[in-house]
């Protein structure tokens, strides 16, 4: 048993990255080892947990396990956990209580619970002692061991938990069963050496590790031969990629480079203020197939909070880059998040944010009531503000930025815009579904034989969230 370790996961060395290759650490004996059986799934929380998920079946499945919808029926149940705020452990430990039920009926299933929880000592601590009918716990660094963790568990052997705290090697060449066969995530950085003063990340994803571009770009390369017509580059910080790595090649260096591939749209997140240089603006704005969209997380307008919250930039600071990026790349669609709420926030400093909110007039936005986490510098902060107040901060906060997203919307009707259509609408199945280059939901009408293409579509209807258009 290997146990998450707060202490451990804190530090940062200055040691090299290992890399290496799935297929070296993959002990090919292990393929089919549950062939008949099933899995179900359950994914909380951020696009690089997606992603992580997407990794986690393929493996399942060269185990021979097929992936079903229905928990109560399946062999192996796991949890694919969120730590980044208080609602999403306690979703997490809801569900629990079936997972229980379950086991109570059928013996033989196997439970676990992977992802950032399972990084968080307190969590694991508290899972040992509560609910120690899970059989399996293995944290973010650890996922190329779960064919080891099932054989194990499948010959009888008893619970599993393995939690690296340091972060761990790249893995190189990693399987994925993609959620679409349109549009790819790729990974091109792990973990956040940023350590803003309410974050768990830091803590659960490790030390800044960026993958080398060759791998990258060949992982592009081989997404666009397969017909993807879409990739996000994903990382909690992207704009520092690079920065641990000693050939001084940066982020708008592999911008440019993934857009010479030639795949028809690059998207790229999270962007922290800080790192966003002129030289990626020039990027973003000269190469059509990068979208005009990028989401840069605001989290306070006041100076006060930004400097507890370790962030590294002023309200000015984040205005400028934000103009910068409204002028230099021609109809820029800007997201953000905002945290309301963080500890001792004043009526004033909330005024702040309001006011850059009335400034920025976001394309959408994130909102949050501060979530005080455990091992974090800002957890440890007094705080008098009464949860009242901090929801209804939040609620004045969210009638602003759904006005604003309505009228960024408005601004779209009666154009044609591009439609990366993925799909068949959920409201209404008569339509298709799709995101335009500046990330807007359209519900179109259209025959489902556009679903993988890009075609035309005049807006013909706006809402808050969603756009609803024909093709053209
Ligand atoms: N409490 C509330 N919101 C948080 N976020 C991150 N940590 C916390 C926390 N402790 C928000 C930030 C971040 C987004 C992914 O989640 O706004 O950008
Ligand atoms: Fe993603 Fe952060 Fe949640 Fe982990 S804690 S799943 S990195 S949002």
């Amino acid at each position: 048993m290997l146990k998450p370790n707060l202490k451990e996961a804190r530090k940062r060395t200055t040691e090299e990255t290992k890399i290496e290759t799935f297929d070296s650490i993959w002990n090919m004996q292990l393929k089919g080892i549950a062939k008949g059986k099933t899995y179900f799934i359950k994914t909380y929380g951020c696009q690089m947990n997606e992603h992580d998920s997407e990794n986690i079946k393929a493996i399942l499945e060269e185990l021979g396990y097929k992936e079903i919808s229905i928990m109560e029926e399946a062999d192996l149940i796991l949890l694919n956990t969120c730590a980044i705020r208080e609602n999403a452990h306690n979703k997490v430990f809801g569900f629990l209580g079936r997972i229980k039920n379950i086991k109570e009926k059928r013996k033989n299933v196997i439970a676990g619970i992977c992802g950032c929880m399972a990084q968080e000592e307190v969590v694991v601590d508290e899972i040992l002692e509560k609910y120690s009918y899970i059989d399996l716990i293995f944290g973010t660094h650890n996922i190329h061991h779960l064919p080891q963790f099932i054989y194990n568990l499948l010959r009888k052997e008893e619970s599993q938990v393995e939690v690296y705290s340091k972060e761990g090697e790249i893995i190189e060449n990693i399987p994925f069963k993609r959620d679409s066969k349109y549009k790819a995530w790729v990974n091109i950085m792990l973990g956040c050496d940023k350590f803003c003063t309410y974050c768990i990340v830091p803590y659960t994803r490790g030390k800044q590790r960026s993958r080398k571009h060759e791998a990258i770009l060949k992982e592009v390369e081989e997404l666009k031969e397969k017909g993807y017509k879409e990739v996000t580059l994903l990382g909690q910080n992207v704009n520092a990629y690079g920065k641990d790595l000693e050939d001084n090649y940066k982020m708008e260096d592999l911008l440019f480079d993934v857009s010479k591939t030639g795949i028809e749209r690059i998207r790229f997140v999270t962007s922290h203020p800080w790192d966003f240089t002129d030289q990626m603006i020039e990027v973003i704005a000269k190469c059509k197939n990068i979208m005009p969209y990028i989401h840069l997380p605001l989290q306070s307008g006041s100076d006060s909070i930004l400097q507890q919250m370790g962030r590294r930039y002023t309200k000015a600071q984040y205005l400028t880059l934000f103009h910068k990026l409204k002028e230099k790349i021609p109809n820029v669609s800007i997201t953000t998040d905002i945290i309301v709420g963080f500890p001792n926030e004043t009526e004033e400093d909330f005024q702040e944010t309001l006011q850059v909110v009335e400034e920025c007039k976001f394309d959408s936005a994130f909102t949050f009531i501060f979530s005080p986490r455990v091992g974090t510098p800002a957890a440890r902060m007094e705080d008098t503000v009464s949860i009242e107040v901090k929801e209804e901060r939040l609620q004045r906060l969210n009638e602003r930025i759904n006005y604003y997203s309505k009228c960024a919307n408005e601004a779209y009707l009666g154009k044609t815009v591009q439609v990366l259509i993925e799909g068949v609408s959920e409201k209404d199945d008569t339509k298709v579904m799709g995101y335009t280059e500046t990330m807007k939901l359209v519900n179109v009408k259209a025959s489902k034989e556009t679903i993988g293409t890009i075609i035309d579509v005049k807006v013909t209807e706006v809402k808050t969230w969603s756009m609803d258009g024909e093709e053209v």
